[in-house]
């Protein structure tokens, strides 16, 4: 259990721009920034992060939340996990207290893992810097291949020795556990005996995009066919193939500046690109390309360049790469390198500038570059045309924003010389079909209404209660104005009228407490935790209930703290006016404040009183029903009082 003094140093640290922003690319936007959404596909961003607030809120699909939620949600972690990986970023101490077991034992197994990783990536980093062996082996294969030392550190590049177990009698030499190891893939045990998995190869370790290693890539030194060229580790509980991008933990910054990622093949290709002054790269290390991996690019950028080499295999990888791509919504394009060279070579041999220049005049959108490779084998053959054609028009039909689609058959039309209508009626029934089979699923592009964020703010998940909405105002106000002042008039001990200062969350606490008004559980939580807070005078800042642990209570807090207008970009940027809400004024504060609490009593007793009314009707004897009839009076004259001060309240 992690203290409640250290969650709360953590969640003070942890900026959500910050935290979110390892994620998303975000830009600013007014107080606020913004960007795409990570949790739902979108082009256009209506993904929100305040600052101020430490919040972020997404119009499009409703997710909000903090920093430890924004962990939670987006890693899948439990919040103690999401608190310890804050906890990590920052530098907090966490004194954890005793957790249960199993707690401890998923969490260290994870841990184990990694810090496994982290050994064996200093112990083949040593190998190869600080070793007689390494030094006249791997470093110099690095060497002539052309890596700086910089570029070598940077990537905490690797040598192991050819020694059977030499990783494994030291490592366990230094404490590690045997079956970590194994379940880290870095060794293997078979009869008895321990094997290191790497060995004479040369070691490129992959790393999460906070920059922890969790794998390696081996690549041997042999030129023997029969050798695999590459090893590398196996999937682990840290280390999962489709969801890794090599080169991203070092490519994201460039990536956001540049708003585009090149992809391309190879550990090297990465290596000696970034090398050469480009840095925004990473590669799909040879596994064909998952849709979770242009995810995590989309993140940063909507751009994805891909750079293969121009030999028959790279440019089927990039077919499969351009359909994934297209159809997670974002731009693609192609630019394949001249005879035989690959992104690495040419790097080599170039300068940034030149690299760049060279990139950008043989970039090809993917409608150009397919069609111009597949055309020039199937012209004059109608069969092989029509086989072309359809594979296109496939790949078209993947585009999940109607515009750009459009724009792409004009081209493919124009470039293909066949009508525009056919191709129209081709995609159509592609779509149609694949709709049917429930395949594309994505919701369609649109801009965020002010009516929608209104009613992304205050649809209650199920209305469970008849007060609900009283009840939710209520609650709405004590989190918006909670501390502010109110003047209040009010009668003393002599009877003489006196004006009592008080802050809203107090005043509502006091007219409140003693009735039971509050039946949906996630407000009578609030309330009673800002009761407690006045019991101990204190009045709890929203920050209480926006950085709180039950996931509920922060979600329905952020809702309701930014309702119409704190975080819509229309009044933000383009009215460029305050709208004049009811915390312009004292006064106006004061009569929202009364007004809400005698709706939230009116409902209540008009509650109570229906409830009489069918309690009567199934009474059974006469002094049941007196009891009844005396009740339904007693609430009947509070109900008379209710609607005179409404009267007051109103005029
Ligand atoms: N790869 C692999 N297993 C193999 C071959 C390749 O995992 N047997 C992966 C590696 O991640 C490699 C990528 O596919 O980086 C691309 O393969 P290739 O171009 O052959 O390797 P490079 O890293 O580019 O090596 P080099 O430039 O030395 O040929
Ligand atoms: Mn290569």
């Amino acid at each position: 259990m992690i203290p409640k003094e250290t969650i709360d140093r953590i969640t003070e640290t942890a900026r959500v721009e910050e935290v979110v922003g390892d994620y998303v690319s975000l830009k600013k936007r007014g107080t606020n920034l913004i960007g795409n959404c990570p949790f739902h596909n979108e082009k256009t961003p209506s993904f929100y992060v305040s600052p101020v607030k430490g919040i972020y809120k997404c119009f499009g699909c409703g997710k909000a939340g903090n920093s430890v939620n924004f962990l939670m949600e987006h890693d899948k972690l439990t919040y103690p996990d999401a608190l310890r990986q804050l906890a990590k970023k920052y530098g907090i101490e966490l004194n954890e207290e005793i957790a249960s077991d199993k707690q401890i034992e998923e969490q260290n197994l994870r841990e184990s893992l990694f810090l496994a990783n982290s050994f064996a990536q200093k112990y083949y980093t040593n190998h190869l810097l600080e070793t007689e062996h390494g030094k006249s082996i791997g470093y110099s294969y690095f060497v002539e291949r052309g890596f700086s030392d910089e570029i070598i550190k940077k990537f905490q590049l690797g040598f192991s020795s050819d020694v059977w177990d030499g990783f494994a009698k030291d490592a366990l030499k230094e404490g590690y556990n045997k079956e970590i190891l194994i379940k880290a893939g870095l060794i293997t045990e078979k009869d008895n005996r321990l094997f290191d998995r790497f060995r004479s190869r040369v070691l490129f370790p992959v790393h999460t995009l906070s920059g922890r290693v969790i794998a390696f890539s081996a690549r041997t030194l042999s030129s023997d066919k029969t050798i695999a060229k590459y090893v590398n580790s196996p999937e682990t509980e840290i280390y999962q193939k489709r969801n890794v991008l090599y080169g991203l933990y070092f490519a994201k910054k460039a990536i956001i500046t540049n708003d585009n990622c090149f992809l391309v093949e190879g550990n090297t290709d990465v290596i000696s690109m970034f090398q050469a002054g480009i840095e925004n790269v990473v590669a799909s290390s040879g596994t064909s390309l998952t849709s979770d991996q242009i995810r995590l690019i989309q993140r940063y950028t909507n751009n994805i360049t891909i750079l293969y080499d121009g030999d028959s295999a790279g440019i089927k990888a990039s077919f499969r790469g351009i359909d994934l791509i297209l159809e997670e919504g974002m731009n693609v394009r192609v630019v394949l390198f001249p005879d035989g060279d690959d992104p690495d070579s040419y790097a080599r041999k170039n300068s940034a500038s030149v690299i760049a220049e060279f990139i950008k005049n043989n970039a090809k959108d993917f409608i150009t570059f397919k069609t111009n490779i597949l055309k020039a084998d199937a012209e004059g053959d109608p069969i092989k045309m029509s086989v072309l054609i359809k594979d296109i028009v496939a790949t078209i039909a993947l585009i999940p924003d109607a515009i750009i689609r459009n724009l792409y058959t004009q081209q493919c039309s124009q470039l293909l010389n066949i009508s525009e209508q056919i191709l129209h009626s081709e995609i159509g029934k592609i779509r149609t079909k694949k709709s049917k089979s429930g395949k594309d699923n994505q919701e369609e592009q649109h801009e965020v209404t002010s009516e929608e964020i209104d009613f992304v703010a205050e649809t209650p998940k199920e209305k469970t209660n008849t007060t609900y909405y009283q009840e939710m105002d209520v609650i709405r106000i004590m989190l918006n104005h909670g501390q502010k002042i109110l003047k209040l008039e009010i009668l003393n001990e002599n009877a003489e009228k006196t004006i009592l200062e008080i802050p809203v969350a107090q005043a509502i606490v006091l007219d409140l407490c003693k009735g039971d008004y509050f039946s949906d559980p996630i407000f009578k939580q609030i309330f009673k935790e800002y009761f407690e807070g006045v019991q101990r005078d204190e009045i709890l800042p929203d920050q209480v209930f926006i950085q709180h642990k039950e996931a509920e209570i922060t979600k329905i807090a952020i809702d309701l703290i930014h309702s119409q207008y704190s975080l819509s970009p229309e009044w933000e940027t383009e009215h460029n006016i305050q709208p004049t809400d009811e915390s312009s004024t004292e006064m106006r504060l004061k009569s929202s404040v009364e007004e809400a609490v005698l709706k939230l009593k009116a409902k209540k007793i008009q509650e109570l009183l229906n409830h009489e009314l069918e309690e009567l009707k199934k009474a059974s004897n006469d002094e049941d029903a007196l009891v009844i009839m005396n009740n339904y009076n007693n609430l009947q004259k509070q109900k008379i009082e209710i609607d005179k001060k409404f009267g007051r309240v109103i005029s």
